[in-house]
């Protein structure tokens, strides 16, 4: 089973950028990760990062010509792009698991944070546990084909 983990702007700095919210690993450590839990989950998994939106609304279509599952952390996309939340409702209507994910807790942070206009096409959100965010969510996604 094919689950693409798709990353949104700014994510492709993580290790570097606001390490104190974001943590010190990198995407490189991510991919890393996702391809060793995916082992273990009996998941095929493959980490992408974009700074375009354009290029994240074209990797949800080919979710769906794919058959892939998602889990998607659409950074600051998740508060304001109807194109991903668009892209991203063609997945859940398909029958796909979509799991948004986010490293921090976006409640406990700017207004403009608390608002995600994906999380109501998504099939479920992880958020507030770091890279552990991407193992849960992957693990939800595991849980659900197995139930
Ligand atoms: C984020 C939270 C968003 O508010 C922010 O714009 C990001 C990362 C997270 O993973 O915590 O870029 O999605």
């Amino acid at each position: 089973t094919r689950v693409l983990v798709l990353n949104g702007p700014n994510l492709g700095r993580l290790g570097v950028r606001e390490p104190e919210i974001y943590g010190s690993a990198s995407m490189a450590d991510l991919r890393r990760s996702g391809a060793a839990w995916g082992e273990a989950l009996d998941l095929e998994v493959e980490v992408r990062q974009t700074d375009d939106e354009s290029e994240l609304v074209g990797w949800l279509h080919e979710a769906v010509d794919a058959r892939a599952h998602v889990v998607l952390n659409p950074a600051a996309f998740t508060h304001y792009s109807y194109a991903v939340r668009d892209a991203a409702a063609q997945v859940t209507t398909s029958g796909l698991l979509l799991v948004e994910v986010h490293l921090s807790n976006p409640a406990t942070r700017e207004s403009f944070r608390h608002h995600s206009v994906v999380g109501a096409v998504a099939t479920g959100t992880v958020a507030g546990f770091g890279f552990d965010s991407y193992r849960l969510a992957l693990e939800a996604v595991a849980a659900r084909l197995a139930a």
